[in-house]
């Protein structure tokens, strides 16, 4: 298995988180790097990224609200971030492709969840393409359906990990 470090962004990560967002997803839905930074400030402790041989190849954010859902407002202003919230959110998962299959995206995910219920949140929500819904139900999220989101004008599907 490739090795890989998984540890918190630092401030100087921004640029290069900025780059795999827009390889890793459409313009439509690409956040962009003042978003960026201003979840790096807003929420560093929900933000990590993942190093091989010293370059970032992936990243998982997402900031703390109390809704049972992601609602696309959350995307757009760390306003929302409530810090002693009941849910986790996760805003991306980012692998770039050299690096795909080979379970770095899972570690990210299961450091994301170990970190979820250190802080005691009560789940992990995100929402998702189609084709990933049984992808993250590997990690134990269900399936709530198609969701209120229409971020970048898709089709997104509510999934919830419920912390035990
Ligand atoms: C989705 C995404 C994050 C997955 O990253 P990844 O690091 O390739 O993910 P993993 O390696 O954990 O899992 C991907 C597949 O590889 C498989 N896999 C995991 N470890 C593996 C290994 N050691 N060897 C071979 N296959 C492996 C997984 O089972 C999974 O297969 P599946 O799709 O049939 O379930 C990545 O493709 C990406 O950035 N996509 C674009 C952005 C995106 O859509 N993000 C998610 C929406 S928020």
């Amino acid at each position: 298995m490739i090795e890989i470090t998984i540890r918190g962004v630092r401030p100087e990560d921004l640029d290069r988180i900025t780059e795999i967002e827009s390889v890793c997803f459409p313009a439509t839905e690409a956040a962009q790097r003042e978003s960026f930074r201003e979840r790096i400030a807003a929420f560093p402790e929900y933000f990590l990224v993942a190093e091989a041989d010293g370059i970032l190849i992936g990243f998982i954010n997402g900031c703390v609200t109390n809704s049972a859902v992601i609602y696309d407002e959350l995307f757009h202003s760390t306003s929302h971030h409530i810090p002693d919230g009941k849910n986790l959110t996760v805003f991306g998962l980012d692998v770039i492709p050299e690096y795909r299959n080979l379970g770095i995206a899972a570690q990210l995910m299961n450091h994301f969840i170990q970190l979820a219920k250190d802080t005691g949140r009560r789940s992990v929500i995100l929402t998702c393409k189609e084709r990933l819904v049984h992808y993250y139900e590997s990690f134990g999220y269900v399936n709530n359906g198609i969701s209120g989101s229409t971020h970048g004008g898709s089709q997104w599907f509510d999934m919830t990990l419920v912390l035990g």
